[in-house]
């Protein structure tokens, strides 16, 4: 059955006066465009101006943020703004590029929502415990210490802001479907380790029913994951069947690890399950995809030809 278009109720789209999202990569391009879907007046930044004939971008209003060619929106391009999301990481030195040029500017505006995307890597390895909200972060890799200097930076504003903290987000174009056609696809195998994920449209659907809760439901610290951590093996294998190609010849991790990039053995050197109990059982959103299962079919779906929604 084919899911609906991730929208905002009309009466919870009627609070949203504009809203601004930093940063229209992957997650902010379509989290803008389930806005203006449910008629709320969106802007999104990136770094270039797009060029107007990209396929759907010109539905999407856009503004140039680029702090270090300077180019960074004034006053007067964001008087009216009620809401913003930040979708942007930690920049070079680790801070957070919109607090650090417009911290002052959107503080002294009458801000009704501020979203912040971040990372469970904050929790840093647990071993394969599991961590919820609850759970004091630890970070272990420089640049999720970062992350969190950053959340903590945006809670020091006073600003009634969420923080959703993300695994590994997926989704459509962002799957193992590429790799395992042009077969650069690696079986990786590690005693006990395991991935968490996040199919993109549910970060969209999370984001807009914390948007539709009264502001006292909305909890300041939120994960936003699926129900599903398991070996990164048993996705491929899951993509593999879906496409119907042999997978590559299996390997231990270890045998490998030295010819890894220093990113993906990062990945690798923590192991942890991240809960979304909160957003589920406590917020009562509905997962769309529970699993990497119904979420890598529609992503494959998505991929071969229905209509992208942006
Ligand atoms: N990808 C994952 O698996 C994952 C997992 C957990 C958390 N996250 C975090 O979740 C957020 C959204 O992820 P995503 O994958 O949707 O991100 P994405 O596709 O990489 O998009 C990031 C956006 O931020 C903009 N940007 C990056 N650095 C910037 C800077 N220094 N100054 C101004 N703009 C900058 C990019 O601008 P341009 O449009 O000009 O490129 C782009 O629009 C990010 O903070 C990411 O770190 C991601």
């Amino acid at each position: 059955m084919k899911e609906e278009a991730v929208k905002l109720s009309p009466s919870a789209a009627a609070r949203i006066g504009r809203m601004v999202v930093f940063g229209g990569g992957y997650t902010g391009q379509r989290l803008a465009a389930a806005l203006v879907d449910s008629g709320v007046a969106v802007t999104v930044t990136h770094r270039q101006a797009p060029e107007p004939a990209k396929a759907g971008r010109e539905t999407l209003a856009s503004m140039v943020f680029d702090p270090v060619l300077g180019l960074v929106p004034d006053a007067g391009a964001l008087g009216d703004v009620t809401h913003v999301l930040v979708t942007i990481p930690p920049d070079t030195e680790g801070r957070d590029p919109v607090l650090s040029q417009l911290g002052t500017l959107l503080a002294g505006l009458p801000l009704r929502w501020v979203g912040y995307l971040s990372t469970t890597g904050v929790y840093g390895d647990t071993g394969g415990a599991w961590v919820d909200e609850t759970t004091t972060p630890a970070p272990g890799l420089g640049r999720s210490r970062a992350r969190l200097a950053c959340e903590q930076a945006w809670r020091a504003c006073h600003l009634p802001l969420q923080v959703f903290r993300l695994p590994a987000i997926y989704g459509p174009n962002r799957t193992p479907f590429a790799s395992l056609r042009d077969g650069t696809a690696r079986l990786l195998y590690k005693s006990g380790q395991v991935f968490c994920r996040i199919h993109v449209d549910d970060i969209v659907g999370a984001v807009l029913h914390n948007l539709a809760l009264p502001e006292s439901r909305r909890p300041h610290t939120l994960i936003v994951a699926d129900e599903t951590p398991c070996p990164s093996s048993e996705t491929l294998g899951f993509a593999a069947h879906l496409l119907d190609l042999p997978l590559p010849p299996a390997q231990r991790y270890e045998q490998i690890e030295a010819r890894l990039s220093p990113m993906a053995r990062s990945f690798w050197s923590e192991n942890r399950r991240v809960s979304s109990r909160l957003l589920r059982e406590g917020l009562g959103y509905r997962l769309r995809y529970p699993s990497y299962r119904e979420g890598f079919r529609a992503s494959l779906a998505e991929e071969l030809g229905a209509s992208p929604p942006f």
